[in-house]
Parts: C-alpha cells; sequence; structure tokens
C-alpha cells in the first residue's frame, strides 16, 4: 500500500506520505478539515481504536468530516458467514489481523466524544461508511 500510494502521488508536491503505525498515537501532523480512513482501524484492537477516534477527534478543524469506510462486525456469527460467502471466502481464508467492531458501539462512541451527524451513511453486509463532523465552535 506504500509502494502504490508514493507511485500514485509521484511528483504531486501538494501531497505528503506519512509512515505511521496506527497502534501508536498520531504524529502532531497539524489541523484538518477532512479525514479518511478506509478498511484500515478493524486492524487495531478495540482500546486503540477509541483512543484513535480522539485523537482524530482533536485533530479536526471546527466543522471538520471524518469518514471511515470499515469493516464492521456482522450482528451473528451465521451473518459474518454469509458474508464471508458472499465475498468468496471461507472461514479459513479469514484475515486473521481482523478484529471487527459492530457499527453501534462505533457510533456510540464517536456521539460521546462530540461529532454531530453521526451515522452509518452506506452499509453492505461487513462493509460500512461511517460518517461524523465536529461542531463549528
Ligand atoms: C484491507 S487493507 C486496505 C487498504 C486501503 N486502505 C484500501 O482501502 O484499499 C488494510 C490496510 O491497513 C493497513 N494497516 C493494518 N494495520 C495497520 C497499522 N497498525 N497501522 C497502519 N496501517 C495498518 C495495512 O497495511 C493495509 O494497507
Amino acid at each position: 500500500m506504500l509502494a502504490a500510494v508514493r507511485h500514485r502521488f509521484a511528483g504531486d508536491a501538494q501531497v505528503t506520505v506519512v509512515e505511521h503505525d496506527l497502534s501508536q498515537p498520531l504524529p502532531d501532523l497539524g489541523q484538518f478539515d477532512v479525514i479518511v480512513s478506509s478498511f484500515a482501524i478493524h486492524h487495531l484492537d478495540h482500546d486503540r481504536k477509541q483512543a484513535l477516534y480522539e485523537e482524530i477527534y482533536a485533530a479536526l478543524e471546527p466543522g471538520g468530516v471524518f469518514c471511515n469506510l470499515e469493516h464492521v462486525a456482522s450482528p451473528t456469527e451465521r451473518l459474518h458467514h454469509r458474508f464471508l460467502a458472499a465475498i468468496g471466502y471461507t472461514p479459513d481464508q479469514e484475515d486473521v489481523s481482523n478484529q471487527l467492531l459492530d457499527v453501534e458501539t462505533q457510533l456510540g462512541w464517536w456521539r460521546e466524544l462530540g461529532f454531530e451527524d453521526v451515522d452509518c451513511y452506506w452499509k453492505w453486509l461487513e462493509m460500512a461508511l461511517l460518517i461524523g463532523v465536529k461542531p463549528l465552535a
């Protein structure tokens, strides 16, 4: 992924690629209008997910938006197996680094942090787009 992103943005002076292990606190990169994550945070343990969301909230400007396209947990084991079958996987082929968490818990954390307009804006089985907005000051 790092090689791909460096190739994609090679020569684009507006893009800076920063390598960082999300299991560690975010570096101070300044304040942002938009923070986007795609299918990455589900690899972190649940405590780290919650702490990261707090760090993301702090790094947003007032009115800033956080979008997390995420692999989330199914409500039941049967639905989990249906999801795996739908993407052509058997349970044996599942990525053992996945640490899936349900949508409701994550949206609840975001609301507790102060995010507004928090919702799951799109979902297909275990794939979900979660969005929250930091209130204007
Ligand atoms: C399923 S891939 C998604 C890749 C890409 N973001 C996308 O949406 O197509 C999961 C990505 O999470 C990254 N990842 C897993 N654990 C990570 C961590 N602790 N810190 C940073 N990235 C991590 C992996 O390196 C991989 O690039």
